[in-house]
């Protein structure tokens, strides 16, 4: 029992005594002067260099931008949270421009799927939700809004369209492989969209010395139509609307 007792209390008087120690080496100088801060971080902070110039900044130049934005679902987020920090510009717009985020890894830090955000957040898969695309080819960046659900083909031949949006053909407008009459819309029995019908048509792209419309931007893989898959029609093999073999 005794034992106990004294190893306690040379616990104690170790702890107390880290403890002094602590307060005496470790604690900064300044500490506590005006409050549980450091006193001389006033001055260190003060010195940082300020980088966001805030939202008030950004209005008085881009009165358009500002006013699109606060009509819109992006109202309350700030120009320099997509920006970054535009301090230097906003106080000399020559000396450096903010950057314009393309593609959808900025979009996505807010838009994409996670199950800890508020439910009713717009959020979408990226792996699905248009991939391939920047977002704002359908999206405004400064007043977005979820663009009305495109009718055209998609709107009677939606399993197809959905297909082809997660597939290597993502890109490819549909009329790009059948040509439609505005009839075959109304009508379309009446008037059916031609096929293609000759390994030739894929051709037009994936051949060797084939030059697709320069609005693909994508490398296009090429195969030697004389000999890849015989002489079977490539969709023999390659499903059209999602030609990747799995
Ligand atoms: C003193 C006026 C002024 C302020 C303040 C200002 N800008 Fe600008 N901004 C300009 C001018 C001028 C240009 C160049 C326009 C051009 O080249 O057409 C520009 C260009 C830009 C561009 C690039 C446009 C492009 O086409 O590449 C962005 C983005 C931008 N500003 C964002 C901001 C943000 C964000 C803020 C607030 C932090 C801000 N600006 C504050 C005047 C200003
Ligand atoms: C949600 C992100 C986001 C916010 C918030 C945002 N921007 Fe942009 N901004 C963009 C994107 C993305 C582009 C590029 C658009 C494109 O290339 O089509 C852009 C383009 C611009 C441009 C170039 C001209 C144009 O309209 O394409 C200017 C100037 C600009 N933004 C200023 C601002 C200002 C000022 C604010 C705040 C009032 C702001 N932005 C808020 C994402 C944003
Ligand atoms: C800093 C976070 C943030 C970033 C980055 C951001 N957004 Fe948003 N977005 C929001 C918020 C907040 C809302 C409004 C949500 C609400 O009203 O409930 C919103 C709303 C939207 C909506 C409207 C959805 C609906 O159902 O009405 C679309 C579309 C959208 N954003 C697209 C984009 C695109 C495209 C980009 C990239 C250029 C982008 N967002 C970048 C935060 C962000
Ligand atoms: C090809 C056009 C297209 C592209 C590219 C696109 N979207 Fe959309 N987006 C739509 C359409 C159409 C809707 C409305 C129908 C739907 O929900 O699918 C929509 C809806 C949304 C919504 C609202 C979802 C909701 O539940 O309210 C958000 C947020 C959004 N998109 C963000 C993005 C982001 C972020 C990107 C880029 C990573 C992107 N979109 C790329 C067409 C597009
Ligand atoms: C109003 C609904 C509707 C719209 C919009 C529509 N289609 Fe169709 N499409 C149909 C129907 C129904 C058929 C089947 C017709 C039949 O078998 O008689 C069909 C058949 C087709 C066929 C097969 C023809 C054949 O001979 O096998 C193609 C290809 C096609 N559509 C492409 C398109 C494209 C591309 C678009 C957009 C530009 C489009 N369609 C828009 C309803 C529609
Ligand atoms: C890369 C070229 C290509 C693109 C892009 C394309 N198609 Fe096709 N499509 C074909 C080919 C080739 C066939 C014939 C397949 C067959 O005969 O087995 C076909 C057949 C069809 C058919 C009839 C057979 C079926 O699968 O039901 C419909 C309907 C159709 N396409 C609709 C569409 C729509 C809608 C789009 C856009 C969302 C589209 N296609 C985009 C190449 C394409
Ligand atoms: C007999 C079946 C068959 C036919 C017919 C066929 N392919 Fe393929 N294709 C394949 C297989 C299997 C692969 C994957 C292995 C490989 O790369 O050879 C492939 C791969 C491809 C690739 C991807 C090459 C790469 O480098 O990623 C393209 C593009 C392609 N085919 C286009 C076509 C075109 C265009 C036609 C018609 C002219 C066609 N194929 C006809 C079986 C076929
Ligand atoms: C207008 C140009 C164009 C036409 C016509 C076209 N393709 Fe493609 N194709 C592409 C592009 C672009 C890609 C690659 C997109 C990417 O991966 O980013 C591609 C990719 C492919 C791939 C590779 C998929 C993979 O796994 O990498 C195959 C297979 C293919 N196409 C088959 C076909 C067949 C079969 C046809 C004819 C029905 C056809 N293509 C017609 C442009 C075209």
């Amino acid at each position: 029992m005794r034992q106990q007792v004294s190893r306690l209390t040379v616990l104690f008087v170790i702890l107390i005594g880290a403890l002094v120690a602590a307060r005496i080496f470790l604690v900064p100088e300044t500490f506590g002067e005006l409050g549980h801060f450091r006193a001389a971080a006033i001055g260190d902070i003060a010195d940082l260099q300020v980088k966001y110039a805030g939202r008030a900044a950004c209005a008085e130049c881009h009165t358009d931008v500002e006013e699109t934005r606060l009509a819109g679902r992006h109202a309350s987020v700030s120009c320099e949270a997509c920006h970054g920090p535009a301090a230097d510009h906003a106080e000399d717009p020559m000396a450096r421009q903010p950057e314009k985020p393309v593609g959808r890894a900025l979009c996505t830090l807010c838009h994409g799927y996670d199950p800890s955000r508020p439910t009713g957040f717009p959020q979408i898969d990226p792996a699905i939700h248009n991939p391939l695309q920047p977002c704002t080819a359908c999206h405004q960046p400064h007043a977005p809004e979820p663009p009305v659900t495109p009718e055209g083909c998609s709107g009677c031949h939606g399993q197809i369209a959905r297909t082809k949006a997660v597939s290597h053909h993502a890109l490819l407008p549909c009329t790009t492989c059948h040509t439609v009459e505005e009839e075959h819309k109304l009508n379309p029995s009446a008037s059916r969209p031609t096929k293609p019908a000759a390994r030739s048509f894929c051709g037009r792209c994936h051949a060797p010395d084939a030059t697709p419309p320069p609005d693909i931007i994508q490398q296009v893989p090429r195969v030697d139509l004389a000999t890849h898959g015989g002489h079977y029609v490539c969709w023999q093999c390659h499903y059209p609307h999602f030609p990747e073999l799995r």
